[in-house]
């Protein structure tokens, strides 16, 4: 049954294994400026509060303006924005405004000061619950939550490392009736 053949590998790419949720674009505001970042690194730590970690890297422009107004967005984009995620993502905002850049709307949070994209097709507005500086940990609570009723699975992107995303794609329910219930 287990006939793998395997090698070693280095430990510094088993990421590329275990990465794969949704990338998603976060966003921020502080004192009148805005901003939007990439982000593939993030885990759900708890759902009773909404609990979400996230690694912001201290270089990015985000963590100073995520750590000083203690809030922002997560949205999640389909892959027809894939183009403008990696834009996003090669781009500081010290530099520009990348809304303007990269022809985004954003339109105010309803709980927090950082604004929603409104082309990602779910927008969840966090507060910073804690940052935990030895990893650059950012652990975030959802207060509330804005998602679109179609398509019921959207078409997200997941990163692979390497400049490569893997697509989502199909669906099964065949293993449902095996769960528990209260791991559905
Ligand atoms: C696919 C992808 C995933 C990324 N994931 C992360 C991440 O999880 N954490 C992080 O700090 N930066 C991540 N980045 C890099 C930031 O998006 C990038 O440094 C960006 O320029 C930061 O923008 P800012 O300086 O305006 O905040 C990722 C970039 C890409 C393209």
């Amino acid at each position: 049954m287990a006939n793998y053949q395997k090698q070693d590998f280095p430990t510094d790419q088993v990421r590329r294994f275990l990465e794969p949720g949704p990338v998603v674009l976060v966003s921020s505001a502080w004192r009148g400026e805005r901003n939007i970042m990439t982000m593939g690194w993030h885990m759900v730590m708890e759902f009773e509060p909404s609990l979400i970690g996230c690694y912001i890297w201290a270089e990015n422009h985000s963590f100073d303006l995520i750590r000083k107004s203690r809030c922002c967005v997560i949205n999640v984009p389909e892959v027809k924005l894939a183009g403008k995620v990696v834009g996003i993502g090669n781009t500081s905002g010290r530099e520009c405004d990348k809304f303007q850049k990269f022809g985004l709307t954003a339109s105010p949070g309803s709980r927090v000061e950082a604004p929603l994209v409104d082309e990602c097709f779910a927008n969840f507005e966090c507060r910073l619950v804690e940052f935990i500086s030895r990893y650059s940990l950012f652990v975030l609570e959802v207060v509330k939550a804005h998602v679109a009723s179609t398509p019921q699975y959207p078409k997200t992107i997941h990163y692979r490392g390497d400049g490569v995303f893997m697509l989502s794609g199909s669906n099964t329910s065949r293993y449902r009736r095996r769960f528990k219930a209260g791991n559905l």
